[in-house]
C-alpha cells in the first residue's frame, strides 16, 4: 500500500481549499467540528433535496426512503467498525451525549463502590463532569492520568493507576476521549 497521499485526501474537503489571511486551511480542530467531504455534502444535498422526513415514523414514500437510508448507513457504518450486528450502532448527536448515555445507563447500572474510572488531566470537560456526577452518585472512585512537561500524557505510572484491578472497559472515541473503567 502506498504512503497516505495528503494532498487526494485534501481535495475531498471543499472547506480545506479556502484560503484565510493568504495562506490555505490547515485545520485542527476536528474534535469540535469536522470538516465534511464532498462524499457527505453530496449525501447531505441529496438527503435534503429528495426524501428529508422522519425516520421511522411515516408511512408515506418519502418517510420510509428516508428511513432505509438511515438503516443502511447503521449497516454501512458497522461494517467499517468491524460490529458484529448493526444495531451495536447508536447514533447520537454529539461526544457529549454519548457520553453521558455511556454515564447514565451502563455505568449506572454496573459501577458501585470499590470501582474506580480512569481519566487524563488533559479531558474536556464532556468527558468530567458525568463522571464526577457518578462518583458523587456512586461512590466510584476517578483516578488520573497526568500529562508531562512536553504535553503527553505520562503513563509511567500507568500500572499503578490499574494495579489490583480487572479493565472492564476501554473506551475510545477517536480524537477525543480515553477511558478505563477499572474494578
Ligand atoms: C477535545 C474535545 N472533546 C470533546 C468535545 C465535546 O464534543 P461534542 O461537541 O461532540 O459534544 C469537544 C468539543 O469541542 C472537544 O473539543
Amino acid at each position: 500500500m502506498s504512503a497516505l497521499d495528503v494532498a487526494k485526501i485534501q481535495r475531498d474537503f471543499p472547506l480545506l481549499e479556502r484560503e484565510v489571511n493568504g495562506k490555505r486551511v490547515t485545520y485542527l480542530d476536528s474534535a469540535s467540528s469536522s470538516q465534511k467531504p464532498l462524499a457527505v455534502l453530496d449525501a447531505m444535498d441529496h438527503y435534503y433535496r429528495e426524501y428529508n422526513a422522519n425516520v421511522h415514523r411515516g408511512v408515506y414514500t418519502i418517510a420510509e426512503e428516508a428511513t432505509a437510508a438511515f438503516e443502511a448507513a447503521r449497516a454501512k457504518v458497522a461494517g467499517f467498525v468491524n460490529a458484529a450486528h448493526p444495531h451495536e450502532i447508536v447514533y447520537v448527536r454529539n461526544a457529549t451525549e454519548a457520553i453521558n448515555l455511556v454515564a447514565y445507563s451502563w455505568a449506572r447500572a454496573n459501577l458501585r463502590e470499590g470501582d474506580a474510572i480512569v481519566l487524563t488531566h488533559m479531558e474536556h470537560h464532556a468527558n468530567v463532569v458525568p463522571w464526577h456526577i457518578l462518583a458523587a452518585e456512586r461512590g466510584v472512585e476517578l483516578r488520573w492520568i497526568p500529562i508531562t512537561a512536553d504535553y503527553r500524557l505520562d503513563l509511567s505510572n500507568l500500572a499503578e493507576l490499574l494495579d489490583g484491578a480487572t479493565v472492564r472497559s476501554v473506551k475510545v472515541v477517536p480524537g477525543k476521549i480515553v477511558n478505563f473503567v477499572v474494578a
